[in-house]
């Protein structure tokens, strides 16, 4: 039988050092650095023959970046021989353009998970994709997690209305509220441009309630900061934020807050911004479980 192993990437070393060490995994060493012309180089620094090889690695900013460290490390395990390659993707970016809305447009999300395929990953852990149509862009095995057991005991520490910043997030939104018995409210966006969202109005009863709004992530914050100015204008008491992937683009957490969120809750999945106020929950039981239960070598 394989022995698992783990390879951090670079983009945080961190959850992958607490993967390891909540499953009793060891880490094989890498050595990721740049040529003096930006091109990553990568060495794996043990055999990782025979090995059922994870590579844990976000893919946070910058994300061609860790996309390709990612890829090359696969690359090099393959090379080395071994037996199995997962790739551990607690946020897997490129997720925004999956369907063709214009002409001219790729289908970055399964470009992308092509080429995850091409460097030699046999298999895919991922966690909260964008949507889960995704999940048929990969070619290979994948499971994808859900963080509602390490988001969902924070929204039980009082009665919320749940809130879903957009049509696209109200499947999550409605399991939260059905996991919590708690009503459910909706804010109607549209985007006037890539970064851009417009809140229009608040579908279903918010007046005089705590709204929890929930989404996948985090980057702008403008989604979060629009919904949050709509709620309150419909007469919620207070807002409180809560989102799997803290991408948290520079400001982001200043336009929540300027836009009146009180709470901010968040998942490691990236690597944790270093704003004071946000209350980070840590994902990696997700990614030990999701390894002890791998299926054996050569099923998936
Ligand atoms: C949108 O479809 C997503 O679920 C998020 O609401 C969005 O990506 C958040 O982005 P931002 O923080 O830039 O508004």
């Amino acid at each position: 039988m394989s022995e698992p192993v783990i390879v951090a990437g670079d983009a945080h070393p961190g959850l992958a050092r607490e993967i390891a060490r909540q499953a009793g995994v060891p880490l094989l060493p890498v050595a990721i650095e740049s040529f003096a012309d930006g091109e990553t180089r990568v060495r794996l620094e043990a055999d990782a023959g025979g090995k059922d090889l994870h590579i844990v690695q976000p893919m946070s900013a910058p994300a061609n970046e860790r996309l390709m460290a990612l890829a090359l490390i696969a690359d090099a395990a393959r090379a080395a021989g071994a037996a199995r390659i997962t790739a551990v993707i607690p946020y897997f970016a490129y997720a925004r353009q999956d369907v063709r809305k214009h002409p001219g447009e790729p289908r970055s999300a399964q470009l992308v998970a092509r080429l995850l395929a091409t460097a030699g990953i046999d298999r895919v852990v991922a966690l909260e994709l964008h949507s889960p149509a995704l999940e048929s862009a990969f070619p290979m095995p994948l499971t994808h997690l859900l963080a509602d057991a390490v988001l969902l005991p924070a929204a039980r520490e009082r009665p919320y209305t749940i809130v879903s910043p957009d049509a696209g997030g109200l499947k999550r939104a409605q399991r939260y509220a059905s996991a919590l018995g708690a009503p459910l409210a909706v804010v109607a966006k549209t985007r006037t441009g890539p970064d851009v969202a417009v809140p229009l109005q608040v579908l279903g009863s918010v007046r005089g309630t705590d709204c929890l709004i929930v989404d996948d992530m985090a980057s702008t914050g403008r989604t979060i900061a629009g919904a949050t100015q709509a709620l309150l204008a419909a007469g919620a008491r207070e807002v409180h934020a809560m989102f799997v992937h803290a991408v948290m683009a520079p400001g982001a957490l200043g336009r929540m807050r300027a836009a009146g969120v009180r709470r901010v809750v968040t998942t490691d999945s990236v690597r944790a911004v270093a704003e004071p106020g946000i209350d980070v929950l840590s994902c990696a039981p997700l990614f030990v479980r999701a390894l002890r239960d791998s299926p054996p070598i050569g099923r998936g």
